[in-house]
C-alpha cells in the first residue's frame, strides 16, 4: 500500500497538517494534562520532556502505512489539537479515528466536527477503506454529539475492566446514495 503524504487537509474551520518535531513542546503540555488524558482513559505522562521528546522523535520517524497523524490548526495557523487515522487495515478496508482538541478555548465551537468531517473525507478519497470507526468513553457526551454531527452512528457499547466505551462508525457513501451494507464479518468487537 503506497499512499502519498498529504500536504494539508482543508476543512471549513481547520486545516490538518502532518505532525512535525516542533509540535513536541505543545504536545508534551497536553500529554501532562490530567483532564485531557482522562478523555483517552489514560494517565497523564510522568516522563521528563527529554524522555517525551525521544519517544516523539521515534514515533514520527516510524509512522508506517497503517497510521496518519495530523496537527489541527485554525485557518490562521494556531495549533489547537491533534488527530489521527490508525489501525488502517487494507484487508478489512477500515481505519480507526482519534482526536484531541487540547486548547479548551476551541471546545464546543464546531472545530471537532469539522476536523472529523475533513479526516473522514480524506480517508474515503485517499485510503483503501470503506469504514472509519472510533471508540469514546460513554460519559464523553460532548465527543459523541460532535461525532454524530460529523455523520457517525453509534453501533454498540463495550466495556473493559475499568471503562465503558461507545463504538461509532461511518461508511463510505455509496455512489447511488443508498445506505451502505453492514458487514458482520467486518467488526472488531
Ligand atoms: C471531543 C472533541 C473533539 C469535540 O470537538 P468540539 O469542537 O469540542 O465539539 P463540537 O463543537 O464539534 O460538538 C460538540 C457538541 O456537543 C455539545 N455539547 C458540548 N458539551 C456538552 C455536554 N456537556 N453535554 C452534552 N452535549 C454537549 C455541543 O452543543 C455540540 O453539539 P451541537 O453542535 O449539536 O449543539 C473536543 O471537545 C475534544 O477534543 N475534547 C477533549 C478530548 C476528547 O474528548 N477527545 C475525544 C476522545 S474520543
Amino acid at each position: 500500500m503506497t499512499i502519498a503524504e498529504p500536504e494539508v487537509i482543508r476543512g471549513r474551520l481547520v486545516r490538518l497538517r502532518p505532525k512535525r518535531l516542533e509540535d513536541a513542546p505543545q504536545d508534551y503540555q497536553w500529554r501532562r494534562d490530567a483532564e485531557l488524558s482522562s478523555f483517552d482513559a489514560i494517565l497523564p505522562t510522568t516522563a521528563s520532556y527529554e524522555e517525551f521528546l525521544r519517544e516523539f522523535r521515534y514515533d514520527l520517524a516510524s509512522l508506517g502505512p497503517r497510521r496518519k497523524r495530523f496537527a489541527i490548526e485554525t485557518l490562521d495557523g494556531k495549533h489547537i489539537g491533534n488527530c489521527s487515522l490508525f489501525n488502517i487495515d487494507e484487508k478489512r478496508r477500515q481505519a480507526e479515528l482519534g482526536i484531541m482538541i487540547g486548547d479548551r478555548n476551541y471546545w464546543s465551537k464546531g472545530y471537532g466536527a469539522d476536523t472529523v468531517r475533513a479526516l473522514v473525507d480524506y480517508a474515503f478519497s485517499e485510503l483503501p477503506v470503506d469504514k472509519v470507526y472510533l471508540y469514546t468513553l460513554d460519559w464523553n457526551v460532548r465527543a459523541q454529539h460532535s461525532f454524530a454531527n460529523a455523520g457517525f452512528k453509534e453501533v454498540t457499547r463495550i466495556s473493559d475492566d475499568r471503562n465503558r466505551f461507545v463504538v461509532m462508525e461511518i461508511y463510505r457513501p455509496t455512489e447511488d446514495g443508498s445506505a451502505p451494507t453492514f458487514d458482520p464479518d467486518n467488526v472488531d468487537w
